[in-house]
């Protein structure tokens, strides 16, 4: 199954050519590790914080324990995400006392959602912390870390009136080849939705898009540095508005702007809302080659009553209805999504109609959790909270039934020929490794020579997590519909 917190992780022997760190006034530049947990969007401020840091002087250690500066940049969608950032900081604790010992100091921020939802907390619980600072701020960085040198505890969780955006600066060329040729963007922030379960409109705040000019501009520097492929990140990413030659354009029209970028092969976008899908976007699945056939749709349930208690504001008939519309737009195109089970007063009833929607619409992949009380949200005061155990065992059920999903449909794809995106190495020598536009991993014979091409690759065979395939003569096959070849 792809994995939503896919990233390309930096080679620490890379990190001082190509002038990282050329500018650093210091004799021994200082080292910097950054740790991402989360979503795709926490990847990619990661990877800003490293540029704007790196523009700063410092250079990327291979692990805390070398680090001058750790950065913990974190996730608050789940409480065991929130969890692990508290246990990841005590052995922080321990590493700063060691280092201390031994003459070298360390500063330590949290960055993120975590950040933002609980910086006093932070503090709190953890002495050793130097700077807390939320997703919306993190431009202010080395400013931060100057005020932390003199003062204890510097905290900055504003939602400024500055663009973050607007003081990051684009990625130099050398790390975004180290990143790889599939690179994300982001390009909204925030929600508006306030589903109820969820603190994303109160960790990352109101909807905001960053306009298109600005994405396109970024998006050419990654492609002159080698990137093929871009997903445009948004919480809600199909909420993104702008304005194209002074006319109100939607995220159609922007897929559009990136996929005319030189260099650029394919486009995604995640993570988006079903009411925002819009007939342009839809038709863009149809007319756009560029715009890969796969869509990351959360539905969270089947049962009205729960997707009505959870603000959802769409019916379990209105999703499936919608996904019929995609469909006869882009015959082969194939679903994923996001299920919560055991959202407070989910009945067994509720959640047989959870899988039998995932029966009736038949998925690629999915990604599925047990219900978290958020602080803050409005789930987590209803009285009719579901049992562990219960949601142990839902989890359980439905797990099995997207992954006999997810093998049918790899298993389809035996004896297609399909375009791969060739990413990188493959595991073994002589191997190379890339996507299909479902974003299924492909093992291939093949030359390095061919990492950053979209290739034709007939499949030979499926394993537990990727696919096999041979390089192909001949060009992909016209479309199969998902329905019918699983
Ligand atoms: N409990 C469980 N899962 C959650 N998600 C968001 N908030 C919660 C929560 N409180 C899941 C949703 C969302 C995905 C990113 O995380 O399915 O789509
Ligand atoms: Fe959270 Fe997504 Fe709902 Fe927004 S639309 S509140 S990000 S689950």
């Amino acid at each position: 199954m792809m994995s939503q917190f896919d990233n390309v992780t930096m080679a620490a022997d890379e990190a001082t050519d190509c002038g990282f760190g050329e500018s650093a006034p210091a004799p021994r530049a200082r080292k910097l590790f950054v740790q991402s947990f989360g979503c795709q969007m926490n990847v990619y401020d990661a990877q800003r914080m490293t540029d704007l840091l790196g523009a700063e002087g410092y250079v990327e250690a291979p692990a805390a324990a070398e680090a001058d500066l750790v950065i913990l940049n974190t996730c608050h969608i789940r409480e065991r995400a929130s969890e692990k950032i508290f246990s990841e900081l005590g052995r922080l604790r321990e590493l700063k006392i060691e280092r201390a010992q031994a003459g070298a100091a360390t500063q330590i921020v949290v960055a993120g959602c975590v950040a933002q939802a609980e910086g006093a907390e932070i503090y709190r619980r953890q002495s050793a912390v130097d700077v807390v600072v939320g997703p919306q701020s993190y431009h202010r960085l080395p400013e931060l870390l100057r005020r932390a040198e003199r003062e204890n505890r510097v905290l900055d969780t504003d939602f400024p009136a500055e663009d973050k955006f607007d003081f990051l600066g684009l990625p130099a060329p050398h790390q975004i080849r180290k990143r790889g040729v599939s690179a994300f963007v982001t390009v909204q922030e925030g929600c508006d939705k306030f589903c109820t379960f969820c603190v994303v409109p109160y960790t990352r705040g109101a909807e905001m898009s960053r306009p298109l000019g600005a994405i396109v501009g970024e998006v050419a520097a990654l492609a002159a540095a080698g990137v093929r492929e871009i997903t445009l990140l948004g919480q809600n990413v199909n909420a993104w508005h702008g304005d194209a030659d002074g006319s109100p354009a939607s995220l159609a029209r922007l897929c559009a702007a990136v996929a005319d970028v030189p260099g650029v092969a394919r486009v995604r976008y995640t993570t988006s809302h079903p009411n925002d899908m819009d007939d342009a976007l839809i038709e863009a699945h149809r007319s756009q080659a560029a715009l890969m056939p796969f869509l990351h749709l959360p539905v969270q349930s089947g049962s009205d009553k729960i997707l009505a208690a959870m603000n959802r504001r769409h019916t379990s008939a209105a999703y499936i209805a919608l996904i019929e519309k995609i469909r006869a737009a882009r015959p082969d195109i194939a679903l994923s999504s996001d299920f919560i089970v055991g959202f407070p007063g989910e009945s067994e009833e509720d959640f047989a109609r959870t899988l039998a929607l995932i029966e009736e619409t038949r998925f690629a992949s999915a990604f599925s959790f047990k219900y978290s009380a958020r602080p803050g949200t409005p789930a987590a005061d209803s009285a009719q909270q579901v049992e562990e155990a219960v949601k142990t065992e839902r989890l359980a059920r439905l797990q099995a039934l997207i992954e006999s999903q997810r093998q049918a449909f790899n298993r389809a794809m035996v004896g297609r020929t399909v375009d791969i995106l060739i990413e990188k190495r493959g595991r073994h020598a002589g191997q190379i490794a890339g996507k299909t536009p479902y974003l299924q991993p492909v093992q291939i014979d093949g030359d390095a020579s061919l990492i950053g091409s979209v290739v034709a690759v007939e499949i030979v065979a499926t394993g537990a997590n990727s696919l096999f395939g041979r390089l192909a003569q001949s060009r992909p096959e016209p479309v199969q519909t998902m329905r019918g070849s699983v």
